[in-house]
């Protein structure tokens, strides 16, 4: 098939790079003509596992390209693919601007039959809006069709969901683009479902907010387990290990970040609203979340007493492992707030250290280059991110070069009777 993606964004690229690796032939444009050069040119904006080696094949077999033209990428396509960003505004309702201008770009560059795909997440009833500008702006009256495919992919994972798709979520309005999806996912083998337009715009956000219910739910077990003395580890495996719950998004934390849960939450309560239903479960949601890094702090000042000329070793600042994403990220809010209470930091992160630099002030954070280095003359240590190299941290080395053995563990990556065992004061989430 011919495909162009619009946006390249995390989705946009990996998804179409890997429709060019089994096999399609895929133009990716983007308006932003320096990220156009930097990809043609062999470079790739974001850190994803795999997906450089990717890229660099199938721009090397012809079957990926990159240009900032969207009239180029809609002449050379059958069916178009929009990923472009859909942030929140400040209302928590969607900032859907970018799609209304592509759409219009799309219709503009339209010369024979089009089908629209769209990939960004959006409110319910977007596709309608979509059909209706693109109907409105093309001047050539050609025919199309809407099509709703949201994509599930986690970051970080990114290469291995979308080459390997729990399933394939398709939406549209008639049978007539549909064989064209069929051909463009038949090679990943996954189950497809075929359903409306609007459907399929709600299936995107009930599934990130239940995931996001999910963590939130965990989280306030872990509570219960803390003001109990019971484990929420084991609590986790003993209620996931029921094949109608699962046992995967149960790992208490921090609590949820990311460009996606926290955005996708607040809008879908929001669109619950603009429908005239009040979705209290979902306030209920975010309200957990919020309470989680309280929570974490709390346990931080009432062992350290006062955070002022404290020096803090961090470890982590991505939203999560295998990113270099910090948008929303929990490791990020920890450490403005042990900043506000006038504590030094000395952070590091295997990816994340060049973008966390955007978001944290240049006075009080040291950037350590290595992670055995990070607890050097720290008052304690806190672990703000799940790296699971993290565990392969030298703990007795590092309680060596810290003024107090102390260690937060917001990801429960270490054990708590062997840190225990080391002399370290241990506190993590839920055990
Ligand atoms: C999410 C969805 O998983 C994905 O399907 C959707 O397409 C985009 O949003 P992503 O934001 O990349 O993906 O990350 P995810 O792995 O879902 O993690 C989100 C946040 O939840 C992270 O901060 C992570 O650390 C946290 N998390 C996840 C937990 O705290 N506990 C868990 O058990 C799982």
């Amino acid at each position: 098939m011919n495909i162009a993606i619009i946006g390249t964004g995390y989705v946009g690229l990996v998804t179409g790079t890997c429709f060019s690796e089994v096999g399609h032939n895929v133009v990716c444009v983007d308006c932003d003509e320096s990220k156009v050069k930097l990809l043609q040119g062999g470079g790739i904006p974001i850190y994803e596992p795999g997906l450089e080696e990717m890229v660099k094949r199938n721009v090397a077999e012809g079957r990926l390209s990159f240009t900032a033209s969207t009239a180029e990428g809609v002449g050379k396509s059958d069916v178009i693919f929009i990923a472009v960003p859909t942030p929140p505004l400040e209302d928590g309702s969607v900032d859907l601007s970018f799609i209304e201008r592509v759409a219009r770009d799309i219709a503009g560059a339209m010369t024979s039959y089009k089908i629209v795909v769209d990939k960004s997440t959006v409110p319910v009833k977007t596709g309608e809006k979509v059909a209706e500008t693109i109907k409105r702006y093309c001047k050539a009256d050609c025919e199309f069709d809407v099509i709703s495919n949201p994509e599930f992919l986690r970051e970080g994972f990114a290469v291995e969901d979308l080459m390997k798709p729990d399933r394939i979520v398709i939406g549209s309005a008639s049978e007539r683009p549909n064989e064209a999806m069929r051909e463009i996912y038949e090679p990943f083998n996954a189950p497809i479902i075929f359903t409306d337009i609007n459907s399929a715009e709600l299936i995107k956000h009930a599934a990130n907010s239940f995931l996001a219910m999910k963590i939130s739910y965990i989280n306030a077990v872990a509570a219960i387990c803390e003001a109990s003395g019971a484990n929420v580890e084991e609590v986790a495996n003993g209620i996931g290990m029921d094949e109608r719950i699962g046992r995967r998004f149960l790992n208490a934390s921090l609590g949820f970040g990311g460009s996606c849960f926290p955005k996708d939450l607040s809008a879908f309560i929001r669109i619950s609203d603009d429908l005239g239903y009040d979705f209290g479960l979902l306030k209920e949601v975010q309200k957990i979340n919020a309470g989680q890094m309280d929570r974490f702090l709390k346990k931080i000042t009432e062992t350290l007493w006062i955070l002022k000329d404290k020096t803090i070793g961090v470890l982590g600042l991505a939203f999560k492992q295998n990113t270099d994403d910090v948008r929303m990220s929990p490791a990020i809010e920890i450490c403005q707030r042990l900043l506000k209470e006038g504590a030094s930091l000395r952070v590091y992160d295997p990816k994340a250290m060049e973008k966390a630099r955007e978001l944290l002030p240049a006075e009080g954070v040291t950037y350590v280059d290595d992670m055995d280095s990070v607890a050097d003359g720290c008052d304690a240590l806190v672990v703000a991110t799940e790296w699971p190299q993290f565990k392969e941290l030298d703990l007795a080395k590092a309680k060596e070069g810290m003024t107090s053995p102390i260690l937060f563990d917001g990801r429960n990556l270490f054990d708590p009777s062997e840190l225990e065992q080391l002399g370290f004061t241990y506190k993590s989430i839920g055990r």
